[in-house]
């Protein structure tokens, strides 16, 4: 079962979506200011309209058609944006092309089988100094419980998965709440910046 399948369209629910503190968080602590900016899993385009008002480049992958729909309106007057409509884990990451790399929200959803090639991608994709800024679900989130195809990892995991980034923050949370759609849901996310040395 596709994620597309087991979920409805996440850029459909969260159209107003602003920035994620997150990467607000990365780029003050990191100092990065400009550059090239992949934004995987896109959704509703909050991270990529910011990172774009900074000046960034930004190439946007995200599977979902209403993300496609919305990629349209995702306009800038001096960046560049392109849009990429697949799965990461089927999209080639240029090597050596980012100075950040964005994964909010979505490592969760990429197969269990194709994660630790899509991690080396991203190392490879990132410049020297280059910043990647991402979240997983920790294994006692209630989607990774529940029989969808989301998949949790342990801090120690998560600590392991991008072999030769050096870790600048890693925060972890758990909490009930809501999920997009209102349901209740237990929240049980990791949070990480790293950097290429
Ligand atoms: C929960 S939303 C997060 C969107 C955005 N990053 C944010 O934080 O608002 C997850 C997004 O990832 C996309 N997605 C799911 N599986 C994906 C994959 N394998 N590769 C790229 N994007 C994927 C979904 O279509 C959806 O837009």
């Amino acid at each position: 079962m596709s994620v597309g399948e087991a979920a409805p369209s996440y850029a459909a629910l969260c159209d107003t979506r602003k920035t994620h503190p997150l990467l607000a968080y990365a780029l003050r602590r990191t100092g990065l200011r400009t550059g090239r900016a992949l934004d995987i899993g896109a959704g509703a385009f909050g991270d990529t309209r910011y990172l774009l008002d900074c000046g960034f480049d930004v190439d946007a992958v995200d599977p979902d058609p209403v993300a496609t729909e919305l990629a349209k309106g995702v306009v800038s007057g001096r960046s560049r944006f392109t849009m990429v409509a697949d799965e990461i884990q089927n999209h080639r990451i240029i090597p050596d092309a980012y100075s950040l790399v964005v994964a909010l929200h979505v490592l969760p959803f990429i197969p269990v089988d194709a994660i630790d090639r899509v991690a080396d991608d991203i190392v490879s994709g990132l410049r020297p100094g280059g910043v990647l800024c991402c979240t997983h679900f920790g294994v006692r989130d209630s989607w990774v419980i529940s029989d969808l195809p989301i998949n949790g990892v342990t801090e120690r995991r998560a600590a392991q998965l991008f072999t030769g980034l050096q870790p600048i923050y890693f925060g972890v949370s758990e909490h009930d709440g809501f999920d997009v759609e209102g349901n209740p849901k237990h929240w049980h996310v990791l949070r990480q910046v790293l950097i290429k040395a």
